[in-house]
Order: C-alpha cells, then sequence, then structure tokens
C-alpha cells in the first residue's frame, strides 16, 4: 500500500480521545431538538442561522454562544442522549476509549442536579459501550472564571457519585484566571485519590502550563499549545513525558493558532512531548477526531511513523492500566503495519 493510503490508515486506527466537552458536542440539530422537546425558545430562527452564530474572534466569544446553548438541557434523558450521539460519532472515527469532560457548574445555575446531569451521561456512556463498543469515562470540570470556594461546593456536590468520575479538570476563561487560584480544591481532589487535569497555555500564557504542573499537580495538560513560547519548558515537558491534549481545529477557530501551518504541534512532536490530537467542541469547531488528524495533515504532512507516535501517545496518556495501554499500542502498530505502514518503513520516508 502507498503513502497515498495513509489518510485511509489514519480514519481506521484505533484511537483514545482525551479532550472533548460533552456539552462541546451538542450539534445545532440537537439544540433545537431538545429545545423543542423542553419548551424553550432559541434566539436563533433555525439551526441555519445557529450554525452562522459559530463565527468566534476569542475562546470568550466561543463560551458565550457555548454556555448559551447549554440552556437546552435540562433532564437525564437530555444528558443520555448527548452523550449517546457523540458516542456514535466517536466510534465511527476509530475511537475505543474517550475521558469526556463536562461543565456541572454550567447545570447547577440553571437548578440542574449534579445527580441528573451524571445520571443521564453514565445512562449514555453504558448504552454507548453497548451499541458502539466504544468506553467513556468522565472528568469533572471546574470553571475557573468563577471563585474556588464555588469549585468547592461542586465537589462537595460531587462527592455521592465519585465512582462515575475518572478524574477532575479545570476549563472556561483562561486569561486572568491562573492555575494558583484553585490550588486548594486541586489538592482535595488529589487526596480522594483522583487524578487530576487542567486546561492551560490555550489562551492563557506558558507560565500557566508549568503553574499547572507545579501548583496544581496535573498528570496532562489541555492544550498547553503556547509552551511552545518557552523552550525552557518544552524541554522540561518531554523530560517529563508531560501529555499535551492538543485540538487543531479548535485553536484555528478560536484564532489561537488561525493558520494551521503555523501551529506548534509538529515542533513540539519533533522535541519529543507527548502530544495527542483531539476535538474539544466538535460541534462548534468543524469536525470531530478524525476531522482534526486531516487537517493536521492537510496544513502540515507529517509521516506514518509520526502519526503512529501520535496516536500511541494518545492510549499512553489515557487514565487506564499499563497493560491495557500496551495492547491497544500493540494492535495500533499491526494497524498500521497491515495499511502498509510498517514502522520501519515508514520511518524510511
Ligand atoms: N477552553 C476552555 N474552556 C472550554 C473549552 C476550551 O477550549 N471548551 C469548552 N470549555
Ligand atoms: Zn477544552
Amino acid at each position: 500500500m502507498a503513502i497515498a493510503d495513509l489518510g485511509a490508515v489514519l480514519r481506521g486506527a484505533p484511537k483514545v480521545e482525551l479532550h472533548i466537552h460533552i456539552e462541546g458536542s451538542l450539534e445545532p440539530e440537537m439544540t433545537f431538538a431538545l429545545a423543542r422537546r423542553n419548551g424553550i425558545t432559541l434566539p436563533y430562527a433555525d439551526v441555519a442561522a445557529l450554525r452562522a452564530a459559530q463565527q468566534f474572534t476569542d475562546l470568550q466569544s466561543f463560551l458565550d454562544l457555548y454556555y448559551a446553548c447549554t440552556a437546552v438541557l435540562r433532564t437525564a434523558e437530555d444528558f443520555q442522549d448527548l452523550m449517546l450521539a457523540y458516542l456514535a460519532r466517536a466510534a465511527a472515527d476509530g475511537v475505543v476509549r474517550a475521558e469526556i469532560f463536562f461543565d456541572p457548574q454550567v447545570h447547577a445555575e440553571r437548578g440542574v442536579a449534579m445527580a441528573t446531569v451524571i445520571g443521564g451521561l453514565t445512562a449514555g456512556l453504558r448504552e454507548g459501550q453497548r451499541q458502539h463498543g466504544v468506553e467513556g469515562a468522565l472528568i469533572l470540570c471546574f470553571l475557573r472564571h468563577l471563585s474556588e470556594a464555588e469549585a468547592e461546593q461542586t465537589l462537595q456536590q460531587a462527592l455521592p457519585f465519585l465512582d462515575q468520575i475518572a478524574g477532575f479538570g479545570l476549563d472556561s476563561g483562561e486569561a486572568g484566571n491562573p492555575p494558583g487560584k484553585f490550588s486548594r480544591v486541586f489538592a482535595a481532589c488529589r487526596a480522594l485519590g483522583k487524578p487530576v487535569v487542567a486546561h492551560a497555555g490555550e489562551e492563557g500564557p506558558a507560565a500557566y502550563v508549568r503553574d499547572a504542573i507545579d501548583v496544581l499537580g496535573v498528570q496532562r495538560i489541555d492544550h498547553g499549545i503556547r509552551a511552545i513560547e518557552d523552550p525552557a519548558l518544552v524541554q522540561r515537558l518531554a523530560a517529563l513525558q508531560m501529555p499535551l491534549t492538543v485540538c487543531p481545529l479548535s485553536n484555528q477557530r478560536l484564532q489561537v493558532s488561525p493558520d494551521l501551518r503555523e501551529h506548534p504541534l509538529p515542533q513540539l512532536l519533533a522535541a519529543g512531548v507527548c502530544v495527542t490530537v483531539n476535538s474539544d467542541d466538535p460541534a462548534y469547531f468543524g469536525g470531530y477526531l478524525n476531522a482534526n488528524i486531516a487537517a493536521v495533515q492537510a496544513a502540515t504532512p507529517l509521516t506514518a511513523h509520526q502519526w503512529l507516535t501520535i496516536i500511541s501517545n494518545s492510549f499512553q496518556a489515557s487514565l487506564r492500566d499499563d497493560a491495557w495501554k500496551a495492547a491497544w499500542q500493540a494492535r495500533l502498530a499491526a494497524h498500521f503495519a497491515e495499511g502498509g505502514m510498517l514502522p520501519a518503513e515508514a520511518r524510511s520516508r
């Protein structure tokens, strides 16, 4: 098989998605369907008008629309349907496991209880596993534009559901909301034995990536691309093998990296950083995981060997055990080999 078939090998490869906000998978069609079901009037005439509103100048302009659309999510059934729709799309892209963010504080503001949100999402995970064979895990994200006291209150509300929460994260508006604002609540999460991750270095400076590691004790950085501005930090990320969950179409659409030909992913990869590719908010940014991979490949073509590394990293960076990772990494390498992309052959290209 020739190099021309790399696209097909990538589309069919088994993968892990590590950076997906379930609320960011709310497609305009489903937004209108749920609005009708729940008797909510949207400030958009139709699906086309809502899609047309998906023009973003920065992270906040996106968050404004993203939070507004969550108004249609009311019942456990809504959250279940949302999760199942995402898992169907993920399965079509070869995703075998997804570690999925959710924002309970956004829903609490509208009076939707933690039990409703988690109950619906876990029902969706069970159904997605049954129908599509994708395994999923939930990561509860605290909203960084709110106070640490509010995050601590959210953690209290989550305690009865700890068995259904794989880890904790930090998202929303980054500028002016440094990791250190959440040092105590993250320490509490770690004391509960839960892994923690955080968005850092998306719009915020490289120093926030450093602080997420040193102050919050994260085991993964979401985005992290502005680390490229600090060569010593890039070296440290590589030495630590600290994974970055990079989201190319998100970076493009939020004007973090408007031209994908200049995106730092290849440079971070060359520096030995454990980079992964993910979709962030696919209903808003123009595509799911395979669309992100295709967009990178169109802008800055990488070799089969480089892609094998990136996708293998997604297994390595997951919250699963080493035996599971090794088994899937072997299957992934076999998939590349069967597609004519033997690692040795790929390396020589
Ligand atoms: N950054 C911060 N917060 C978010 C994002 C993001 O890309 N998507 C959803 N919430
Ligand atoms: Zn994100």
